[in-house]
């Protein structure tokens, strides 16, 4: 499968709204926000469609004892493989993309957070070397769109790993 990952440009956001469903805007707030310098968004494309997501936050996320352990760890965001897309390598090679440009930055670690219950991506992780660096886990709630638009609230509780790059 002939995967690239670049960041958003203005000229994919239509595609990218319609393969991948957030809330509304949120791909494009993204977007400005990465014309701010806030973050990057990163798209892995095949075939002209795109298949996955993942964004990095530059300024990390603000856990008191995360800011004490590694100051100014940039946070990864939002990791998504299409379904049909998924246990071929895609989600890796967004994580390696999103790896390679905060060592560009020149940052020394990358954090994130996984829900307790959500193995799989945990898996991903730690297989990329990412450890739980003994944070209280912590409560987060986000709104989910399906397929078709619908959106619920979601609520779990987290770990956060880091990852020294
Ligand atoms: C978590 C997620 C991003 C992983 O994406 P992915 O593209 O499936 O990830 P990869 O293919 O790189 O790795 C996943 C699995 O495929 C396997 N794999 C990787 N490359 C492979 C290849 N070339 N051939 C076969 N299998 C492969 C990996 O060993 C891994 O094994 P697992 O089944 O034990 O998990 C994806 O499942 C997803 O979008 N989930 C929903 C959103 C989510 O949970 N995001 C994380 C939030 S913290």
């Amino acid at each position: 499968m002939d995967v690239v990952v670049k960041p958003l440009v203005e000229d994919n956001l239509l595609l990218l709204n319609q393969a991948i469903r957030r809330e509304p805007f949120a791909h494009y707030e993204r977007y400005l926000s990465q014309c701010s310098g806030i973050l990057i968004y990163l798209i892995a494309w095949c075939d002209g469609l795109p298949i996955g997501i993942v964004m990095v936050r530059w300024k990390g996320k603000s856990l008191p004892a995360l800011e004490r352990c590694y100051p100014g760890c940039p946070h990864l965001m939002d990791l998504y493989v299409v379904a049909a897309y998924r246990g071929c390598g895609v989600g890796t090679r967004l994580m390696m993309a999103a790896e390679q440009a905060v060592r560009v930055r020149g940052y020394a670690h990358l954090g994130l957070s996984v829900a307790l219950q959500n193995r799989r991506a945990r898996g991903l992780y730690e297989r990329r070397g990412y450890q739980d660096v003994g944070l209280d886990t912590y409560h987060i709630s986000w709104t989910e769109v399906d397929g078709e638009g619908k959106s619920r609230e979601i609520e779990d509780e987290c770990i956060y790993l880091v990852r020294m790059l």
